[in-house]
C-alpha cells in the first residue's frame, strides 16, 4: 500500500489552485475566519541569563499558569547550530521519496518513529497538510537509529549536538518551573522520569499550500509531553489559543519555544496549562518545526504532586501510567 505524502500531492502540477477536499476544514475550523487577523502575540520572551533569579522565576512562573507558552533567549544554545539543525533537517526532507520513504514508519508498527504522514483522519475525516519525522534522542537506551536519516552525512551528529545542549536548557527550566511551585529544584523532574524522562524529536514539514485560508498544519491539541521545546523556521505559522480566538505567534530568531504539556499540568495540579494550540500554512513558503517531546518513560506514573494537594486543593486529576494517559488521549477516552 503506497501511502500519500502531503509533500507528494504539494508537488502535483495539475492542482490548479486547489486542494483535495479533505484537505479543506469545516468552516468553524478554516483559519481565514477563525484568526484574529493583523495581531501577531507577544507570548512572553524570557531571558534565561537573567541575573535577578527571583524576577525569572516569577516570569515563568506567571507565563506558564497564564500562557502555557513562553519563548526563551539568551539559552546559549550557539545560533549556528540551531542553523546546522534546520539544515540537515531540510536535506532530509529534499532527499527523493524512495530515501524518505527508508525510514518511514513500517506499517503495522505500534511506536511513533519513523518517516510519515498522519494515516489517521482528523475531525470529520479532514486531514492536516504536514509530513513528518519521530526520532528519540535520549537516553541512549532507547534510541533506535534505524529511524534516524543516513543522509545529509552529518545528520546524526548535528542531533547529537543539539541534543546535548538542549537537555542543559531542559534542565534548567524544569528547575524553575518547580522552584516556581515551591518545590525543590529537582521535584518535577523525577514527577516526570528523571534521568529516564525521554526525548522525542519530532520535524514537521509543511509544504506551500495552494490554499491556505481552508487548511490547517497540526490541528488544535495540547501536547500530552511534559513540556516541549521547539524551534520553528522562519515562516509564520504557530497559533495559540486565548480568550476565545486564534491568534499569530511571533516569529523570534533563534528563540526556543516552550510548551507547558499534560504531563505538568497534571503534576503541578493545574496551577500550570498546557497551551491549545495549532498550526496554519503557507501559500508559498515550506514551514518546518523541531518540536522536541519530553516524555515519561511509558510505564511511569505521572499524578499530582502530594505536596501541592491539601483540602482547599484536592487533586484534579488521576494518577496513571504515562502510556495509559497516551492511550485515552489518542482514543479520545475521558481521562
Ligand atoms: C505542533 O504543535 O506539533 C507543531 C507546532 C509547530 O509546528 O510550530
Ligand atoms: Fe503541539
Amino acid at each position: 500500500m503506497e501511502i500519500e505524502r502531503v509533500q507528494n500531492i504539494a508537488s502535483l502540477s495539475n492542482l490548479n489552485g486547489t486542494i483535495p477536499i479533505e484537505y479543506i476544514r469545516s468552516e468553524n475550523e478554516q483559519p481565514a475566519t477563525t484568526t484574529i487577523h493583523g495581531v501577531v502575540l507577544e507570548v512572553p520572551v524570557i531571558d534565561l541569563n537573567d541575573p535577578d533569579h527571583e524576577k525569572l522565576l516569577a516570569s515563568i512562573f506567571e507565563a506558564s499558569r497564564e500562557w502555557g507558552i513562553f519563548q526563551v533567549v539568551n539559552h546559549e544554545i550557539p545560533s549556528e547550530l540551531i542553523s546546522k539543525l534546520q539544515k540537515v533537517g531540510k536535506e532530509f526532507f529534499e532527499l527523493p521519496q524512495e530515501e524518505k520513504e527508508a525510514i518511514a514508519k513500517p506499517i503495522g508498527y505500534k511506536g511513533v518513529e519513523g518517516y510519515g504522514t498522519k494515516l489517521q483522519k482528523e475531525v470529520e475525516g479532514k486531514k492536516g497538510w504536514v509530513d513528518h519525522l519521530f526520532h528519540r534522542v535520549w537516553p541512549p537506551a532507547v534510541i533506535n537509529y534505524q529511524f534516524w536519516p543516513k543522509n545529509p552525512p552529518t545528520y546524526r551528529e548535528t542531533n547529537e549536538q543539539y541534543t546535548k545542549m538542549l537537555i542543559h536548557v531542559a534542565n534548567k527550566l524544569l528547575g524553575f518551573l518547580s522552584e516556581g511551585l515551591g518545590l525543590e529544584e529537582g521535584e518535577l523532574k523525577e514527577g516526570v522520569g528523571g534521568e529516564d524522562l525521554n526525548y522525542m524529536l519530532k520535524i514537521n514539514y509543511y509544504p506551500p499550500c495552494p490554499c491556505p485560508e481552508l487548511a490547517l498544519g497540526v490541528v488544535p491539541h495540547t501536547d500530552m509531553s511534559s513540556i516541549t521545546i521547539l524551534v520553528p523556521n522562519e515562516v509564520q505559522g504557530l497559533q495559540v489559543f486565548k480568550d476565545d480566538h486564534w491568534y499569530d505567534v511571533a516569529y523570534i530568531p533563534n528563540a526556543l519555544i516552550v510548551h507547558i504539556g499534560d504531563q505538568i499540568e497534571i503534576l503541578s495540579n493545574g496551577i500550570y496549562k498546557s497551551v491549545y494550540h495549532r498550526t496554519t500554512v503557507n501559500k508559498e513558503k515550506t514551514r518546518m518545526s523541531w518540536p522536541m517531546f519530553l516524555e515519561p518513560p511509558l510505564e511511569f506514573e505521572v499524578g499530582p504532586i502530594p505536596k501541592l494537594i491539601n483540602q482547599d486543593n484536592p487533586p484534579k486529576f488521576k494518577t496513571k501510567k504515562y502510556k495509559d494517559y497516551v492511550y485515552c488521549k489518542l482514543n479520545k477516552i475521558p481521562q
